[in-house]
């Protein structure tokens, strides 16, 4: 989603505006622009559509001067078009604003604004940023920001400059992410670290309600009121991910290929012994969580599904109550704590604003908050009170896959852990599940060697037009999952059910144009799962099984089977992931979709 990016020094102001869009790439974007100050008039560049075509546009009419803003925009008011893009300009062309987030109150501000005689030109909510700052400037751009923000509702990132102050940035965060990076000569700004850091390591993270005033060799932090604020810098000892494609066509091609290494690392990380350690920013007691009465975790999309595998996991090897909401409802249903809750928050990017929404609602109720988050110091990690980082590395395809199965390993260990602190498993059950887990990489191993296979089936498929995905017991959710991952990258409709329930509506949809994806691993589960795909095969379905080698069985009954090594059953989402990823990227890559940055999705959403 909208990424912004500043820039105050001496170097080339395309090229560094440019890189640190490239590095903002990755979370959705359908326009862009940049703009500086030169001579004191503002020079603005927009494009809809990639960023090749903003780079074209510049090495046609670069940019000139030494300061500049630089804005991806996903749309949320107004198409995309470069009259919508950013940055939006004041009515005299003097101020120009880049903005990450939504005004919520524009409709009333643009009114209100319009009776003043300001034009707008553009259908976004930003716009009237631009013209309110134009309307409270009295000679202090630092003010008139201030100004403006305490008349905004909403969530916003903004940075902005004009030519009446052409030697600074002025920022805001409220809501949106937004850090500084300082050098030598030179100062940043930008949604993510990684779009600093091939310039500095040096960063400070803003917080909401707090303004930064940046130039060449001065940086200057201010509160709403205006007061000048003091705040910590970081070093960033860890180096960004080489984010290269390497042989594979697609991010999210090799993504999924790196998912056996990165089980492996966190198998290296997390078990040590029988003992486990969930890394330097867990910081809960063992007396805290023997306490704990219940769980209820909240997440978005991929995030929400390994919650959801995290209620059968904290069920059944703890015995400890779980719900799991969708972020987005959690926030605004008033849910009932009672007894010792722990709320657990799941999130790639550590930035999903209705994840954060959801964390702000329970840490107002005074009640424990845990992430699982892949970003470090992301949002959503500094929030929380303890967080377990994914360690899946960068993910650059908007399809989560090597984020989604480290979630499930994450939280596989700490339902492990919590058994043992309430007493439901003993040592000795423990201890074989650890040796299970152990086992985990391997077998994904095995899996991703069946790709070719898994392709050639993905080509039978590849024109359905409609799929359903079927799983009982702990790959119900993989199952939803599967119909998500198909979705979103190939834009063919596909839906998640629980077998069982079929016969309660869904199965009036199954014809022998409607494929279906049965999960049956062996299981507790596994006999009603096959008297499931009968009733559907009866009907006609065609049925891709994604089953446990060895298994005669489903070759009976499937159409076609994909098989998976054997394993205990609750690790058993994590190898089914890797078939129904490879599945729903074969089929969007040959239907010729763009995988890794499909339309309408955005891979960081940091609107609500
Ligand atoms: C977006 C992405 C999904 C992701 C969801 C939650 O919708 O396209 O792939 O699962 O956000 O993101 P999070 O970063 O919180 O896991």
């Amino acid at each position: 989603m909208c990424g912004i990016v500043g820039y105050v020094g001496n170097k080339d102001i395309n090229s560094v505006l440019m890189a640190g869009l490239w590095k903002l790439e990755y979370r959705g974007y359908d326009s862009s622009g940049v703009a500086s100050i030169v001579n004191g008039d503002l020079e603005v560049r927009k494009v809809k559509g990639r960023l090749m075509n903003l780079q074209e546009i510049l090495a046609d009419k670069p940019l000139s001067g030494n300061l500049g803003i630089g804005h991806t925009r996903w749309a949320t008011h107004g198409e995309p078009s470069e009259q919508n893009a950013h940055p939006q300009v004041d009515c005299k062309n003097e101020i120009a604003i880049v903005h990450n987030g939504i005004i919520e109150n524009y409709y009333s501000l643009k009114e209100e604004l319009i009776k003043k005689k300001h034009v707008f030109r553009s259908d976004t909510d930003t716009e009237v940023i631009a013209h309110l700052v134009e309307e409270n400037y009295n000679g202090d751009l630092k003010e008139s920001v201030l100004k403006t923000v305490s008349r905004l509702k909403g969530s916003f990132a903004i940075a902005v400059i004009s030519v009446s102050e052409p030697d600074k940035i002025v920022a805001y965060r409220f809501g949106s992410p937004l850090i500084v990076g300082l050098g030598k000569d030179e100062n940043l700004l930008a949604s993510d670290i990684s779009a600093l850091m091939d310039h500095t390591r040096r960063v400070v993270i803003m917080s909401d309600g707090e303004m930064v005033v940046l130039k060449r060799e001065e940086v200057k932090f201010y509160d709403k009121d205006g007061k000048n604020i003091e705040k910590e810098e970081k070093k960033i000892k860890w180096s960004p991910a080489t984010i290269q494609k390497g042989k594979f066509p697609h991010y999210m091609l090799k993504e999924i290929h790196e998912q056996k290494d990165i089980i492996q690392k966190n198998v290296n990380l997390r078990i040590k012994g029988s003992e486990f350690d969930f890394g330097e920013n867990f910081h809960f007691s063992p007396q805290e969580l023997a306490h704990l009465s219940h769980i209820v975790i909240q997440a978005c999309g991929t995030s929400w599904h390994a919650g959801y595998i995290g209620k059968y996991l904290f069920e059944d090897f703890a015995r400890v109550r779980t719900e799991v909401d969708i972020s987005s409802e959690f926030r605004y249903r008033n849910p009932v704590f009672d007894g010792e809750p722990l709320v657990m928050a799941i999130s790639q990017s550590g930035e999903t604003a209705d994840t954060l929404a959801g964390i702000r609602e329970a840490k107002a109720k005074f009640l424990k908050v845990l992430s699982l988050v892949n970003v470090r110091e992301s949002t959503i990690s500094r929030e929380s009170d303890s967080t377990i980082y994914l360690n899946a590395g960068s993910e650059i395809g908007v399809a989560s896959t090597k984020a989604y199965t480290s979630q499930i390993f994450q939280l596989y260990l700490f339902a492990l852990y919590l058994s043992r602190l309430k007493w439901a498993l003993g040592s000795s059950e423990i201890e074989e599940k650890i040796k299970e887990v152990k086992g985990i990489p391997e077998k994904i191993e095995r899996i991703l060697k069946e790709a070719v296979k898994i392709k050639k089936i993905a080509k039978k498929y590849k024109d359905g037009k409609d799929f359903m995905f079927i799983g009982r017991g702990i790959n119900y959710p993989s199952a939803l999952e599967g119909a998500l991952k198909l979705k979103e990258i190939s834009y063919i409709h596909a839906t998640g059910y629980p077998a069982g329930e079929m016969k309660h509506g869904p199965i009036a949809l199954i014809s022998k144009d409607s494929p279906v994806v049965a999960i049956a691993p062996q299981s507790s589960v596994y006999e009603k799962m096959l008297n499931n795909i009968e009733e559907l095969k009866s009907r006609g379905a065609k049925v891709i099984i994604i089953g446990s080698e060895g298994d005669k069985r489903i070759k009976e009954i499937g159409d076609d089977i994909i098989y998976i090594p054997l394993c205990e059953e609750n690790l058993s989402p994590i190898l089914v992931a890797i078939p129904l990823q490879l599945f729903a990227y074969y089929i969007a890559a040959l239907n010729g979709r763009d995988v890794d940055r499909p339309r309408n999705l955005a891979k960081s959403v940091t609107v609500e």
